[in-house]
């Protein structure tokens, strides 16, 4: 009898230490995957917040192109790959690559996208004006369109997205 209950401790023992086994590996596994986020295009931590959109040699002196910021976007719940995060104008001022200049398409009154308009560029919503190079010039736009900041890298015209409060003179970068 005494040996019977001895073999039930022991089989009692080894079932324990499997389940704690398997609760452990899993575990171990989600800090693992955890320690190394992918990387994800379109996100801040992509290649410092940089994303290729366009071609330098693609873009024409004095013609506006717009151009879409597509990347994942990801809330405390899920990750959506593939989304447009933004719309940015790109102007291209001459042969050189200094002469880029992006501006979000995000129109700062009240978010509308700004489209191209014979005198520059127009937001249709509440018809506010802006110069060919985004000064505002009409309409409740309480300021000119944003900059986003831009560079040329082997051949690629690259653009580190940002949002701005809307609604407000003054340009206020929003965080996320
Ligand atoms: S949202 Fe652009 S003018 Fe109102």
């Amino acid at each position: 009898m005494v040996d019977r209950r001895k073999a039930l401790k022991v089989v009692a023992g080894i079932t324990g230490a499997a389940a704690v086994g398997m609760a452990v590996v899993p575990a171990a596994a989600v800090v693992a995957a955890s320690a190394s986020p992918p990387r994800l295009p379109g996100r801040p931590d992509d290649d410092d917040g940089w994303q290729a959109i366009a071609r330098w040699d693609d873009l024409v002196v004095g013609t506006p192109r717009q151009a879409h910021i597509v990347g994942a976007e990801v809330d405390a719940w899920s990750v959506s790959p593939d989304r447009r995060l933004g719309t940015v104008w790109l102007l291209r001022g001459g042969e050189d690559t200094a002469s880029l200049r992006a501006l979000s398409a995000v129109c700062p009154h009240l978010g509308c996208i700004i489209e191209r308009s014979d005198a520059g560029f127009v937001c249709p919503c509440h018809v506010s004006d802006f110069s060919p190079v985004g000064a505002a010039l009409r309409g409740p736009s309480p300021r000119s369109m944003d900059p986003i900041e831009s560079r040329v890298r082997e051949g690629r015209v690259e653009v580190r997205w940002a949002r701005f409060r809307q609604g407000t003179a003054e340009r206020i970068r929003e965080e996320g």
